[in-house]
């Protein structure tokens, strides 16, 4: 278990509390900390007619289901199974008709300002028209699609046009290496890729569809019959003849109406890889009916959705906070969200403030490393602080993907929110689908660095090895003790690993273990998150495996002989990456040390994506090992954090190692 930075250490003396003012507690769906009780006191007196009750009421069924947990073959459980219903059909042709009709569903922001809207019978028509396109195409129900796009209104298409279909969107992130996109594509059996020319970021024209060809080149990617190219700028790119295709050439002529394809309330909406303890990446496959219900409820109760809100998400499709939070939550509930292309330092570092402004965004929800990065600038340069742009549209406030230190979140309260804005720490996983654990904005009593308590029906619980609970005040695991609808499924193609990835035995099979540690408050319970207890980092709120780094890193077959990965504490990103390396030749010092580490940190963004490259490499004649061979990692954390060696060292086999990795950097 990783230890937690200073900062983070900080929120074990955190005793501020921050209730929501009455008026918006008078003004919630959720409105005071009685009516999230009675919810929770709903679940425990009946908890499948619970999760009944939200299914029927917030999702539109072809065919109701008559079943709501089907636990027989667990922990593969099941959900409304006997139910069908479209996902597409949910989130855009149940507003046809109603006032939602002519609303505005997006309102995208490019990367050099332009901005566009689409109403949400707009939308409806060009998901139909794509969702033909990829019919004329041959892709059915069941078929996984790979999408590898940039964020714009056709990513959103994209995925929505799969549902449609009731084929299967696997999205892979665009910072993502063409070695990253072949093992996805190969691993999940994609038959159809839908990319884009190029993206633009920050003023810069990135390449993704050459990143596309790279990776269909790579052999074994037979099964792929087409690649669908949005033509985002006119900057050409190469098109093989019989497979590649044109966004226009693939529309033209299609119809704007498309019949959802009914499926079964189990069956596969999408499949998101992330990172774990071993080298390969989990398809964390989704449930269709189950997932939907949550994004939709979350969306109602974490965000207390209004009709008159401006929703933004800053997460790019490619996570599934851009999964659950732009393309399917927001949409199921109708309202109008922001989509912003770009990112939030150009053309500078007040673009998120502005956009907040121009658009009059009423929920703003983002990652603490993007608050922590503003907050750097703005003290830098006074003309891109919020305080220069009008905020008072927001009400409320999100923060996803790590956790976020008091010092971030007293300023994101303070400088973003005006005091008047509840922040929503809230808590969650790919696997979990949606939010589990936060707070609510008309109810729950705020504490900075707290995600506070549970969603109603949200078991969550702190736990030993063997499943026993752990008091308050005290450290554990973190678990969910039953089953919830929006739960991972299985890992595609490796039920074995989804059993012991997330079911372990000592814990009786059955429990959802999280792979975060955690600690109640001993006053009010609430719980905080501390970090990961098994081998995966969270840099800048990205996951990342230190096995993946260090396979990509081993891979260089020529150089490198021996690689260990740890996280160190980050103030900017959280954990920094930190790789210890030994080579094949002679250890490197000085000059010759920071041109192979530079060699190694270009080859890791080839092997995996820039977002995996190691902030400090260092070098050493061998690592600490146990004299049965297996690496101390433990002590590589000291080492990478310039903490002095207290630990027991007499099981080391080679002490002498210590110093010389410390002097290394
Ligand atoms: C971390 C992102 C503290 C945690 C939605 C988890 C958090 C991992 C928080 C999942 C939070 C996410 N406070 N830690 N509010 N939210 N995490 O799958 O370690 O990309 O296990 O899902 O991010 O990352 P993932």
């Amino acid at each position: 278990m990783s230890a937690p930075s200073s900062a983070i250490e900080s929120t074990l003396v955190e005793n501020r509390v921050f209730p929501p003012s009455e008026a918006t507690v008078k003004a919630a769906r959720i409105s005071g900390m009685p009516a999230y009780e009675a919810l929770c006191a709903e679940a425990a007196a009946d908890y499948e007619g619970f999760w009944a009750r939200l299914g029927r009421e917030h999702l539109q069924w072809t065919k109701p289901f008559t079943q709501t947990l089907d636990e027989s073959n667990a922990p593969f459980y099941q959900w409304y199974a006997d139910g069908e219903l479209n996902a597409s059909a949910n989130c855009l042709d149940r507003h046809m008709g109603t006032a939602a009709e002519n609303k505005t569903a997006i309102i995208f922001e490019a990367d050099d300002g332009a901005i566009t809207r689409v109403s949400y019978k707009e939308l409806l028509g060009r998901v139909s028209r794509f969702a033909n396109a990829l019919k004329a195409l041959g892709v059915v129900k069941g078929d996984r699609v790979l999408i590898y796009m940039p964020m714009t209104i056709e990513g959103v298409v994209a995925m929505q046009a799969c549902a449609r279909l009731g084929a299967i969107h696997s999205v892979v992130f665009g910072g993502f290496s063409a070695k990253a996109v072949h093992e996805r594509v190969i691993d999940v059996g994609a038959s159809v890729v839908i990319t884009a020319n190029a993206q633009l970021r920050g003023g810069k024209e990135l390449p993704l569809k050459a990143i596309i060809d790279e990776a269909l080149s790579m052999g074994g990617c037979e099964k792929v019959r087409n690649v669908l190219v949005f033509e985002r700028t006119k900057t050409a790119c190469n098109m093989v003849a019989g497979r590649d295709l044109t966004f226009s050439q693939a529309m033209q002529g299609q119809s704007d109406h498309c019949e959802p394809v009914a499926v079964g309330a189990e069956h596969p909406l999408f499949i998101l890889y992330t990172s774990g303890s071993t080298g390969k990446p989990k398809g964390v496959q989704h449930s269709t009916a189950g997932y939907l219900m949550w994004a939709k409820v979350t969306m109602d109760w974490t965000f207390d959705l209004q009709p008159s809100d401006v929703f933004w998400c800053t997460a790019d499709i490619g996570w599934i906070t851009g999964h659950t939070y732009v393309t399917y939550g927001p949409l199921a509930a109708g309202a109008t969200q922001i989509i912003f292309e770009g990112i939030p330092t150009y053309p500078n570092a007040g673009r998120f403030w502005q956009m907040i402004e121009r658009h009059k965004c009423t929920v703003f929800y983002t990652a603490p490393t993007a608050i922590r990065s503003l907050i750097k600038a703005a003290e830098a340069d006074p003309v891109v602080h919020p305080d220069r742009s009008d905020l008072s549209s927001l009400r409320i406030l999100g923060s996803v993907g790590e956790p976020i230190n008091p010092e971030a979140w007293m300023w994101y309260y303070k400088n973003v929110g005006g005091e008047r804005c509840p922040v929503v720490d809230t808590f969650w996983q790919t696997e979990n689908g949606g939010h589990v654990i936060t707070p609510l904005p008309g109810a729950t009593p705020l504490v900075p660095g707290s995600c506070t308590l549970p969603l109603p029906g949200i078991m969550a619980a702190i736990v030993d090895e063997t499943g026993n609970d752990i008091p308050n005040g005290s450290g554990g695991m973190l678990v969910i003790k039953r089953p919830w609808p929006s739960m991972i499924r299985t890992i595609w193609g490796d039920p074995e690993r989804f059993k012991k990835s997330y079911f372990p035995d000592e814990m009786g099979g059955k429990t959802y273990l999280a792979g975060d540690g955690a600690v109640r408050s001993a006053d009010r319970g609430y719980f905080r998150i501390t970090g990961r207890i098994d081998d995966v980092l969270n840099v800048s709120g990205h996951r990342m495996g230190t096995m993946e780094i260090e396979s990509a890193l081993v891979a260089k077959t020529d150089l490198v002989a021996e690689a260990a990965v740890v996280g160190r504490p980050d103030d900017l990103t959280g954990e920094a990456i930190c790789a210890f390396v030994v080579l094949k030749r002679s250890r490197p010092t000085g000059e010759e040390a920071k041109q192979i580490a530079k060699e190694l940190r270009d080859w890791v963004a080839k092997e995996i994506g820039p977002i995996a490259k190691p902030k400090d490499i260092r070098f050493g004649d061998n690592l600490p090992k146990t004299r049965s061979g297996k690496i101390m990692r433990r002590l590589l954390r000291s080492i990478a954090k310039g903490e002095a060696i207290t630990q027991d060292t007499s099981t080391l086999e080679n002490p002498a190692i210590l110093e010389q990795l410390a002097q290394s950097n």
